[in-house]
């Protein structure tokens, strides 16, 4: 789905990402970690095509990022800004969902009525109302706005930038469990994010960015039980691997980390379940 094979990035003489490889397959759900300034939104836009390597090659779909159009790249991959407002640029909450799909549908289908039905579902599915104009929403709300124009495309690659920042509780669960439910619909997930309670609970892989360096890739439950790595990379472990790495390997030998959150799921009595 996506490849990137020794890729170098410089923004004039200054070195931003150095020779990273690895490869999301169809279907993963992926996180990237690193502090702030390691790289990070910088990846993703060498990812959906917005920027090119300086070296190396980045593979969308199998095809060199160089070589395939801005607008293609923009049919397979569907990409949140870190900043909403980097992106929402129309007067309605419809009309941004609407001008999100302008390029997207082929001219086979029964346009009006493609667009219509897509933006109801959209309308539907983050329980927005239409005739809203974005500028006048939360933070939060806006997000489910942006979020809403990119899945209306329904791209099979979703490269999220930090899509839970700034939302409350309720708000950061809603888009979750959004973003689940694509997931486990197929749709492939890179996804940034700082916080490592939500990337514990929703990502299977993750990569690890430290200065533009990748540092560390794999299964997400050793990355967030790695202390070393995650010192190197200056990031924060979840609560719950914090507790287990501060108990010890004795503890460990007695619950796991999976039955430590279950644990804690079942004092909580009940909560979503990490393995559904
Ligand atoms: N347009 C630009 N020109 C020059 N340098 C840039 C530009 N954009 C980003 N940088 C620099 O590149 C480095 C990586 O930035 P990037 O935004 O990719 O990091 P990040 O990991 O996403 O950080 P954050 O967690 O703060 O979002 C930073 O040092 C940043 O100052
Ligand atoms: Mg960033």
């Amino acid at each position: 789905m996506l490849r990137f094979e020794q890729v170098s990035f410089r923004y004039e003489t200054t070195r931003i990402i150095q020779e990273v490889s690895f490869e999301i397959r169809p279907g993963e759900f992926v996180a990237l970690l690193g502090e702030n300034g390691a790289g990070k939104s910088t990846l993703c836009r060498l990812g959906n095509g917005l920027l090119k390597p300086s070296s190396g090659t980045v593979y969308l779909q199998g095809r060199d990022t160089k070589t395939i159009k801005t607008s293609m790249a923009a049919r397979s991959v569907g990409y949140l800004f870190q900043n909403p407002d980097q992106q929402i640029c129309q007067n309605t909450v419809r009309e941004e969902i609407r001008f999100g799909l302008e390029y997207a549908l082929s001219d086979t289908e029964d346009l009006a009525a493609e667009k219509e039905r897509r933006c109801k579902e959209m309308l539907d599915l983050f329980a927005l109302d239409g005739s809203r104009a974005p500028f006048g929403m939360s933070r939060g709300e806006r997000q489910q706005v942006a979020l809403a124009s990119v899945l209306a495309r329904r791209p099979p690659l979703l490269i999220l930038d930090e899509p839970t920042t700034g939302l409350d509780y309720r708000e950061c669960m809603t888009i979750m469990g959004i973003i689940a439910r694509l997931h486990q619909e197929g749709t492939t997930i890179l996804m940034i994010s700082h916080d490592m309670e939500v990337v514990a609970d929703f990502a299977e892989q993750g990569l690890v960015l430290s200065q533009g360096r990748l540092i560390g890739k794999g299964p997400i439950k050793d990355i967030i039980k790695n202390p070393a790595l995650l010192n190197e990379a200056s990031l924060l472990p979840a609560q719950i691997p914090a507790l287990a790495l501060a108990l010890g390997p004795g503890f460990e030998a007695v619950y796991t980390v999976d039955e430590m959150y279950a644990l804690v799921e079942h004092l909580k009595g009940g909560g979503h379940d990490r393995s559904a």
